[in-house]
C-alpha cells in the first residue's frame, strides 16, 4: 500500500507547548478562523505555509505584494513525485491584480458581465460586489445597518444592470454608463421589461431600488457607483477585463490543474478592491463547486484550499457561512484570516460574525492585541478550572494551614495578550484548549531558501512597471488638444493660444492622439467613461467632443 503523505490531508498547524509535544495538523474539511493583530505571523506562520503546502487547486486573498513573491514560485512548481496525480507539469498561477503592483505575474482577465444572462449569476454577482461596499462605507462614517441598507438596493440596481447587459451582447462600458447615472439611464429598465428571457419582476425591483426620496436613491447612487468604481479608472479596466487579443482566464482550466488563483488587492480607503475581488471569489468558489458535484466522487480531490487572508478586507465574501456549513464536506477547505474581531463585526455584522465564528472548526488566536473584549469573550469559551489552594497563616495562635477550592478562568483573558511570539491558542472543536508552537515559513534553512526564491520573483516584478506616459507630457498633450477645440477657460489670462500651426497640428491630430493619452488600449469608440460625461454637461461653449 502507498504511503499517504500527511500534507494530501490536511495542514500542519505546529506542535503542541501545552500539552506538550503533540504534532498538530488540521484536516481539510475543517474550517480554521484566524485572528492576530498586524504583524503578530498569520500569514508567515499559518496561511502561507498551508498553501505552499497544499497540494490541490486554491484560492488566495491578499493585500500585499511580498505575501504573494513568496508562494508564487513555489505554487507553479509541479507536485513532487510521491503526492497523488500531479504528474510532473507545471501548475498554473492567476493573479487578479487591479492596481498592477505585481507586473509580470500571470494575470488573471475576468468578465463580470460574462455568464450574466442567468438570473442566479446576476444576482450572486451584483450581491457579491455590493457585499465590498459595507466596509468601507462603515469605516467611511455611515452606520453598519445603513451600509447594509444600501449594499442591498444597490444589488438590486447592479443585478438588473448586469443581467440586462448580458440579455442584449452588451458590455461592461455599457454597464458602467448606467452607472455613471443610474437614475437616468433608461435602456436597462426597458430591456428588462421588454426582453422576453429576463427575469420577471425585475424591472421593477430596478425601478423601486432608484425612486422614492432623494436622499435615499441619492445613497443608493452613491454605493451603486461606489461597488463599480475601480472600473471606472482606465487603466484597472484595461488590466482586469478581457478584449480582443486579451481573452478571460479559463477558471476551471486553472483549478483543474491544481492551479492558484490569487486576488491582489489594497489595504487603501481611497481604492478598495473588494467589490471586485469579492465578486471574483465568489466565481472561484463556485467554480470549484461545481468540480465537485460534476466528479464521480462528489467532491473534489485533492481538496481546494481557500486562503482568505485579511478577509474583512480584501473579500468579505457574502457566503462564507453558508459555504463553510456545506462544502467543507465536498472537499472545499477554508481557512481565514482577520486582524480584529471589530473588522469581523463591521463587515458582517455581530449576528453574522457570531454564526461565523461559532461554524468555524479550529480558532486560531494570537497574543500581542488590544482587544480585550474579544480575549475576554475566549476565555470565557474556554471555560474555567477547578483549582485547590493552601494558604497557611502564621499568627499568634500558632501556625495554620487551610484548603480551599477556587474556580478560575483556564487562561484569564490578559494572559492571552502576552502570548509570545511564533505561538497561538488555538480553539479546536470538542479539544480542550491547546497553546500550539508554529513555525514561520521564512526560518530556517527552508526558510532562507524560501526567501532566496522570494527575491529571485520580486527581481523579476518588472521595475518599468506600466509602460507609463510622462505625466508632464501628458499634461502638455490635454492642453494642447483643449485649446486646439476650444476647451479651455477663455477668461483665464495664463491661457495664451498656442501658434496656429501648433494649433492646426493638433486640430488634424485630434482623433489619433487621445488612445495615446488614455492608459486603456479599449476602442476609442466604446461608451464614455463618467469623466467625460461630466464634462459634456459643463462645458457648455463646447464645439466639438468626441474622444
Ligand atoms: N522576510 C522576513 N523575514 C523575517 N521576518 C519577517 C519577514 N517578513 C516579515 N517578517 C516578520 O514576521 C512577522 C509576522 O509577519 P506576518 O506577515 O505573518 O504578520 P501578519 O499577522 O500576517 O500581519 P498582517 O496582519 O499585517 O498581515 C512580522 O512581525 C514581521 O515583522
Ligand atoms: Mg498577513
Amino acid at each position: 500500500m502507498s504511503r499517504v503523505a500527511p500534507s494530501e490531508l490536511g495542514w500542519r498547524l505546529g506542535k503542541s507547548v501545552i500539552p506538550r509535544g503533540v504534532q498538530l495538523w488540521v484536516r481539510y474539511d475543517r474550517t480554521t478562523g484566524v485572528y492576530g493583530a498586524q504583524g503578530s505571523g498569520k500569514t508567515l506562520d499559518l496561511l502561507a505555509p498551508a498553501l505552499l503546502a497544499h497540494p490541490g487547486a486554491a484560492l488566495a486573498t491578499l493585500t500585499k505584494l511580498d505575501d504573494l513573491l513568496l508562494t508564487v514560485t513555489d505554487r507553479q512548481q509541479p507536485l513532487q513525485a510521491g503526492a497523488t496525480g500531479g504528474r510532473g507539469a507545471p501548475r498554473p498561477v492567476a493573479v487578479l491584480d487591479p492596481f498592477g503592483i505585481a507586473p509580470g505575474v500571470p494575470e488573471l482577465v475576468w468578465d463580470p458581465i460574462a455568464g450574466c444572462v442567468d438570473p442566479m449569476v446576476a444576482e450572486r454577482r451584483a450581491k457579491a460586489f455590493s457585499a465590498g461596499t459595507v466596509t468601507g462605507a462603515v469605516a467611511g462614517g455611515r452606520q453598519d445597518g445603513a451600509a447594509r441598507f444600501y449594499a442591498a438596493e444597490t444589488a438590486k440596481v447592479l443585478q438588473g444592470f448586469f443581467h440586462a447587459a448580458a440579455l442584449t451582447g452588451r458590455t461592461l462600458e455599457h454597464v458602467l454608463e448606467w452607472v455613471a447615472n443610474p437614475v437616468k439611464a433608461e435602456k436597462p429598465a426597458e430591456i428588462l421589461e421588454q426582453h422576453p428571457q429576463a427575469a420577471r419582476f425585475w424591472d421593477g425591483l430596478l425601478h423601486g431600488a432608484l425612486s422614492g426620496s432623494a436622499d435615499t436613491v441619492g445613497n443608493t447612487v452613491t454605493t451603486v457607483q461606489q461597488a463599480m468604481a475601480l472600473f471606472f479608472q482606465p487603466s484597472i479596466r484595461a488590466r482586469c477585463v478581457p478584449r480582443a487579443g486579451r481573452p478571460a482566464t479559463d477558471i476551471t482550466d486553472v483549478l483543474a490543474r491544481r492551479g492558484t488563483v490569487y486576488l491582489l488587492g489594497r489595504d487603501d480607503p481611497y481604492a478598495s478592491a473588494s467589490p471586485l475581488m469579492t465578486a471574483v471569489a465568489e466565481q472561484v468558489l463556485d467554480t470549484a463547486l461545481a468540480m465537485a458535484t460534476a466528479s464521480p466522487h462528489g467532491k473534489v480531490a485533492p481538496s481546494f484550499l481557500a486562503c482568505l487572508d485579511e478577509l474583512p478586507s480584501t473579500t468579505p465574501l457574502p457566503t462564507l457561512r453558508t459555504r463553510m456549513a456545506n462544502e467543507r464536506a465536498l472537499g472545499l477547505s477554508f481557512l481565514y484570516a482577520a486582524q480584529t474581531w471589530r473588522q469581523m463585526v463591521v463587515c458582517y455584522g455581530e449576528d453574522e460574525a457570531r454564526s461565523l465564528f461559532g461554524l468555524t472548526n479550529n480558532i486560531v488566536v494570537f497574543g500581542g492585541g488590544k482587544d480585550i473584549h474579544f480575549y475576554r469573550e475566549v476565555s470565557d469559551l474556554l471555560g474555567i478550572t477547578r483549582i485547590s489552594r493552601q494558604s497557611i497563616s502564621d499568627g499568634p495562635g500558632g501556625i495554620g494551614t487551610n484548603r480551599s477550592v477556587e474556580d478560575v478562568p483556564v487562561l484569564r483573558p490578559e494572559h492571552i495578550r502576552l502570548i509570545p511570539e511564533r505561538q497561538a491558542l488555538v480553539v479546536a472543536e470538542n479539544a480542550p484548549p491547546i497553546l500550539a508552537k508554529l513555525r514561520r515559513c521564512v526560518d530556517g534553512r527552508d526558510g532562507r531558501a524560501l526567501l532566496a526564491r522570494q527575491a529571485a520573483a520580486r527581481s523579476q516584478v518588472s521595475l518599468d512597471r506600466d509602460a507609463r506616459v510622462d505625466p508632464a507630457e501628458r499634461a502638455a498633450a490635454a492642453l494642447a488638444y483643449s485649446r486646439a477645440h476650444d476647451l479651455t477657460d477663455p477668461d483665464d489670462p495664463s491661457d495664451v493660444a498656442a501658434p496656429d500651426h501648433e494649433r492646426d497640428g493638433e486640430l488634424h491630430k485630434g482623433r489619433t492622439a487621445a488612445p495615446h493619452l488614455d492608459d486603456s488600449p479599449s476602442d476609442p469608440d466604446s461608451a464614455p467613461t463618467p469623466a467625460t460625461h461630466t464634462h459634456t454637461h459643463t462645458h457648455t461653449h463646447t464645439k466639438e467632443w468626441s474622444w
